[in-house]
């Protein structure tokens, strides 16, 4: 079994929300991801609920057929919501309402009792349990403590590495990384600013199971798609 990919349909609510009307609807584009082949269908519910909002997981949670990843804070409201749709998998991220996406990983050394309470009631629920963290030995070690069943590495400074020099550094610490959360039997998963064009090396980590990437697949699709929707708007002019 080859690396599972977990498709991030955020975006596709992103434009919805642009005109805060009914499409495009996430939950055809989970099904549609998963028709072509997505092994997991990932979405975030934000505090704020910009894009993705509460009717869309519950949806989602009836039709998706693959397992639905929810990435999640560690605000009360949001886990309660968790607790009662019951994700197949919870990853659990740090989020700041003024930022653009997800920056950096949760400090599971910082908040760690809290970490540990959210892991504990989502597991007794049934969710497995994923800690989105940086490549830190500090940080996986406590997110091992914290009796997560996997970590997904963020790949975001990879990702936006300058040169080559600094990505092949990246790439290093997030393999010793994923050597290190093995050797403590954690799950390694990975993920943030992959792209169709430095996804390659990312493969070659050791122990990986799970990508997950959103804003790369979204933007492709819009043009890919773009050809065939001008079509359709023609044909109807005629
Ligand atoms: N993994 C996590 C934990 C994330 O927060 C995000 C962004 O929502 C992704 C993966 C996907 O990142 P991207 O959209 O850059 O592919």
């Amino acid at each position: 079994m080859g690396i599972k990919l977990g498709v991030n349909i955020d975006h596709t609510a992103t434009v919805r929300q642009a005109r805060k009307t009914d499409e495009p609807d996430p939950v055809w584009a989970a099904a549609i991801a998963e028709l072509a082949g997505a092994d997991i269908i990932t979405v975030h519910l934000r505090e704020d609920r910009r894009h993705i909002n509460d009717r869309d997981v519950h949806l989602l949670k009836e039709t998706v057929a693959s397992p639905l990843n929810l990435e999640m804070s560690l605000n009360e409201e949001i886990v309660k919501i968790a607790l009662k749709i019951k994700p197949d998998e919870a990853t659990i991220v740090p989020e700041r309402r003024q930022e653009v996406t997800t920056e950096g990983g949760l400090n599971v050394v910082g908040e760690a009792a809290r970490v540990k309470d959210v892991v504990a009631r989502l597991r007794e629920a049934g969710i497995r349990v994923s800690l989105f963290i940086d490549a830190e030995e500090k940080q996986i070690r406590a997110a091992k403590d914290a009796d997560a069943e996997a970590i997904e590495l963020h790949t975001g400074k990879y990702a936006t590495a300058k040169n080559e020099a600094k990505r092949e550094a990246e790439l290093e610490k997030l393999r010793q990384g994923a050597e290190l959360a093995h050797s403590l039997g954690l799950e390694v998963h990975a993920g943030h600013g992959l792209t169709y064009r430095n996804v390659q090396p990312i493969i070659t980590l050791p122990h990986l199971t799970e990508l997950h990437i959103g804003h790369s697949i979204i933007s492709r699709a819009v043009l890919a798609g773009l050809d065939q929707a001008v079509r359709e708007m023609k044909a109807l002019l005629k």
